[in-house]
């Protein structure tokens, strides 16, 4: 195997209509619903800076652009910040910048499918590895779910999915892997099926919103192909490239919420909230109040 090329991209779709959060998500977006104090996107982006990310490109629609307003200067602020001696909260402010030039973003027009979203970053992927993260999902591990697969990337020198296994009656929710050698950590997947019905699920491994994908996967997104749900399905065109570079998925260390709906978004809140020492022994006194009487 020759050495895989640095992965240093990664894009992040998030032109979505985020419908199950409405009405929130009728005037901001759905990344920018916040977790404990940070939005989705944040939690996104500290995974992917842990992972060796340096370039990131987000697939944006209209209503979207108070995401690029988060990660530019609010100089204003800032300065009445510093102004007041708000130390704490200048700090706060900080992992919200990127260095300029290693944001772009992109304009999905029409919210096609997950597929279409990435092919519009065919310019920025160009001959690269990328990472995509869906900041819907956001993952608690000691070690970052992202950086868990850029170390098999790098091991593999292809493309690696993170997955969990899901309850069978619910794998025609997900992208699910038909699996080959299983070495209890990392798959290796043999075929791809969007969102299968129980009884044609080849396993019940499914897909979550992290991958570092290889850019063989480019032509077949180019074909947009429509899939499952009349979408343009990333799954579909992942699948196209099994054979031509290896593939994996890989069971990640770690606790995935899926904040696109509205039950794991409220257990995320806990359990970010129980993790955060400024905040644990409030949270666990009022959990304990609500729960006693259940
Ligand atoms: P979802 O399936 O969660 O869709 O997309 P959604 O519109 O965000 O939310 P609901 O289902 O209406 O509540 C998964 C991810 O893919 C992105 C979304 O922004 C989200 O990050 N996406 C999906 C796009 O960027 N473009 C698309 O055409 C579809």
């Amino acid at each position: 195997m020759s050495k895989p090329k640095p992965l240093r991209k990664a894009v992040l779709p998030v032109a979505g209509l985020g419908t199950r959060f409405l009405p929130a998500t009728k005037a901001m977006p759905k990344e920018m619903l916040t977790v404990v104090d940070r939005p989705l996107i944040q939690y996104a982006i500290d995974e992917a800076r842990e992972a060796g990310i340096e370039e990131f490109c987000l697939i944006t629609g209209r209503g979207k652009d108070s995401l690029i307003d988060y990660f530019d200067i609010a100089y204003e602020l800032e300065a009445t910040l510093r102004e007041r001696n708000k130390v704490d909260a200048l700090e706060a402010l900080k992992p919200s910048s990127i260095e300029a030039g290693s944001l772009v973003a992109v304009r999905q027009q029409e919210p096609l499918g997950l597929g279409h979203a990435i092919w519009c970053a065919r310019s920025f992927i160009g001959d690269d590895p990328f990472a995509i993260l869906l900041p819907d999902d956001i993952v608690q591990a000691k070690t970052s779910c992202l950086k868990q697969l850029a170390d098999a990337y790098y091991q593999t020198g292809g493309s690696v999915v993170a997955v969990t296994e899901v309850p069978r009656e619910h794998t025609n929710r997900y992208g699910i892997l038909d699996t080959g050698k299983d070495d209890g950590r990392l798959v290796e997947v043999k075929g791809l099926v969007e969102k299968p019905k129980p009884e044609d699920a080849p396993s019940n491994l499914s897909i979550i919103g992290r991958y570092i994908l290889t850019p063989e996967i480019m032509p077949h997104l180019s074909k947009l192909e429509k899939g499952a749900g009349g979408e343009v399905q990333l799954t579909d065109a992942m699948a196209k490239t099994i054979g031509e570079v290896p593939f994996h998925g890989l069971r990640y260390e770690g606790r995935r919420f899926d904040c696109g709906n509205k039950i794991g978004f409220l257990e995320a809140q806990i359990a970010f909230s129980l993790d955060r020492p400024d905040l644990a022994d409030d949270v666990k006194g009022f959990l304990k109040n609500y729960t006693q009487n259940l």
